[in-house]
This record gives structure tokens, sequence and C-alpha cells, in this order.
């Protein structure tokens, strides 16, 4: 069973395809685009560096990761210059759910944490005693940002009998507020063992995610209305264009997309899983419904194949959004450098709010080793 926050329930109907949002749609989607182009306003201009520039920064970069017992832990979503930083250095490229058990489990007392901010917050909770820096702080995530925690905790009070099941790109007071906080690539698998346990599920923010967990575990669900500006972008239409014109290629998707864009995918998961599924499926070309920084790690995974961009149009916040998430492109070099240099940019959690955010950010981590152990 499916069911939507009452009075945002219209904004949620199951519409098909590529369907024009009704009036009162518009009316919520321009709430939440609004709030959040205040914040892609702030967002500036990528840098250009040279090839010179770029390497002093290399070389600099690996001198303070020794000098400060540092590690990079990085997104997939960042430029390749990052990822490819944080492989030579002994950090992690990844989905946020090994970012955090990287982050947690790994001996350097400092993290360089490149993504959004609930990445950076995470790797505090999880590990208090360890500094977090990130290359800016200003990288926060549409999800996030369309989920005040005071509104949420209203929404979850008025449904007490439910368990609260929030996507990890939440702030530090929503997470505190979950009983389990879950990543794209274990959610269904945590929402299907609480269904078997009789749970009925509170789910936030993405309402996409949300739909997509419900059909695939058929738990009793009540959805927060929240989008990624990113994902929310990729169409329908334009995909079924694109495969007329590659019949032969497979469609990836993270499940952040809309529903008609999942239900056309050959393989739907976070980002590992969709990287994983370019190097196992026997199609020669993917069109990838997903933030296209993914491409750097998904081509080495899959070198002899064909990688390209599912279409946006549209109801765009922006066009910066399109296909690329505007707070990822904050991370370059030379912040990444300077936050190290100067030991700016530390990520700081409310202690108090941090103890209880930690409870199920740690359940689900549980959920993890047990599944590891078990060969899941
Ligand atoms: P993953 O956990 O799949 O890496 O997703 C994080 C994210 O922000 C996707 O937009
Ligand atoms: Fe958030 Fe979407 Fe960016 Fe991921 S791609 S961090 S969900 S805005």
């Amino acid at each position: 069973m499916l069911h939507f926050i009452p009075d945002r329930a219209s904004t949620l109907s199951s519409r098909s395809a590529d369907a024009m949002p009704n009036r009162l749609e518009l009316a919520e989607n321009a709430r939440l685009r609004e709030l959040v182009q205040r914040y892609l306003d702030r967002v500036e201009e990528q840098p250009q560096y040279t090839p010179e520039q770029e390497e002093a920064f290399r070389r600099r970069i690996k001198e303070l990761l020794v000098e400060k017992d540092a590690v990079i832990v990085a997104h997939y979503y960042t430029e390749p210059q990052i990822q490819a930083l944080a492989e030579e250095t002994g950090g992690i490229v990844s989905d946020s759910l090994e970012m955090a058990r990287f982050g947690k489990q790994h001996p350097a007392q400092t993290l360089v944490v490149c993504g959004v901010r609930f990445m950076g917050e995470t790797a505090k909770i999880l590990s208090p005693e360890k500094r977090v820096f990130m290359p800016t702080l200003e990288a926060t995530c549409s999800l996030d940002i369309g989920c005040p925690p005071d509104e949420f905790a209203r929404f979850c009070d008025q449904h007490p009998e439910r368990t609260v099941v929030v996507y990890a790109n939440t702030s530090v007071a929503v997470k505190a507020r979950a009983d389990w906080v879950v990543t794209s690539s274990i959610a269904v698998d945590v929402v299907e063992y609480l269904d078997r346990l009789g749970h009925k599920i509170l789910w936030a923010p993405d309402k996409h995610l949300g739909a997509y967990i419900q059909r695939r575990t058929g738990a009793d669900m009540l959805l927060w209305d929240g989008a990624c500006v990113v994902h929310e972008e990729f169409k329908y239409r334009g995909i079924l264009e694109l495969k007329q014109l590659y019949p032969d290629a497979a469609v990836l998707a993270h499940p952040e997309s809309p529903a008609a864009v999942v239900e056309i995918a050959d393989a739907v998961g976070s980002t590992s899983q969709l990287i994983e599924a370019a190097r196992t499926l026997p199609h020669k070309r993917l069109i990838v419904a997903t933030d296209k920084g993914i491409f750097y790690k998904m081509q080495q995974a899959a070198p002899d194949k064909e990688l390209i961009e599912a279409p946006t149009a549209g109801h765009g916040a922006t066009c910066r959004s399109c296909a690329h998430c505007p707070w990822m492109a904050m991370n370059h070099l030379e912040n990444l450098m300077l936050s190290l240099e100067r030991e700016t940019n530390e990520v700081l959690v409310d202690p108090e709010l941090g103890r209880r955010a930690l409870v199920p950010l740690e359940r689900m981590l549980e959920f993890r080793e047990r599944q590891l152990y078990s060969g899941d």
C-alpha cells in the first residue's frame, strides 16, 4: 500500500510518462524550485585551471595528506581530477554507503570528504574523534533543502505508529529523528526486512526513490514530497527517442529518477550498482540516467562500451542542474587543497544531534555488515 502526505497528495499522483503537471503540482514544484534556486544562485562558475596549475595542486595535496594524516573520501559525481587523486593516494571513490563505511574504518585521523554536505556530516557523526574537512561547506542537496527538520518532526509526530526511514541525503537533525537511515544501495533491502517484521514505514525525503522502494517491496509507505533536481530532469520520452536511434542500447537509471524512467530501465540502482551493471550487461551501448560525473569510473569498469548521457529537458530548476549536480561540481582541486592547508571548511556537528543521528546510521552499517557476512 502506498500513501502520500495528505496535503501534498496531488503532487504525488501516479502520473505516467512525462505528463504535464497540474496547477497544484506546479505550485508545489515552484515552491521547492524557488528554495533550490536560492542555493543555486550561490554556486560560482567553475574555475578553469591550466595543466601546470592542476599539477601544482595535486603535488601540494599529496604533501598535505601525509602531513595531516588525512585521506580523501570522494563520491563518483565529483570531477575526474578529484576521483583520480583519491585513488592514487589510498582514498576511496564510491557511493554514499561505502563512503560512510570507509571513513569510519580508515585509521587516518583526518577525512577530506569530496561530495555534498550530508556526506561530510555522516563521516563526522560516525567518527566524532576525527577531523572532517570538505573543499566547500556550500555544497548541499535539493533533498536536504526540501526536508526542513521542524516540518519533518511535525510530520513524524502525526504518524507515531510508523517506523521512520530516511534517506542519507538529509540533515543531521532529520537523521536524529529517524529510526533508520538508508542509502539507495541498501534501501530496498532494509524496507523489505522491516516489512517482513510488520512495520509500516514513514519515508523521506525522495518521493521517486520512496515510490520505487514501495513498488519493489510492496511495503506500506507514507512518502515525504522531496526530489533530486538532477535526476528529476531525466525524461522518459527523450530516452525512448534515443532508444529508437540506438535500439541495441541498455538504459541504466538511478532510482531518484521519475517512475517512467525507472520503468524502462534495464538496470536500476545506486551509483556503485550502476557501475557494476555497466560492467556486466552484455550491451555495448549504455544510456545513463544519473550524474555524468559517474562516467569516469563507469568507463574504467566498462572500457569497451559507449556511454551516452540520458536526455534532460523541461521543468528544471536551472540548466545548471541538467545531468550534473551543481553542488557536487563545487568540489575542485584548489578548494580541496586550501581546506587542508588552512584547515578551513571543517565539518562540525551538534554533539547531541550527532549522538542521536548515530543510532539509525549505525543500524544501517550493522545491517550492511550482516549482509556482507552472510554473502548477500
Ligand atoms: P548513491 O548513494 O547512489 O551514491 O547516491 C547518492 C546521491 O546523492 C545520488 O544522487
Ligand atoms: Fe542531491 Fe541530487 Fe545532487 Fe545527489 S545529485 S547530491 S540527490 S541534488
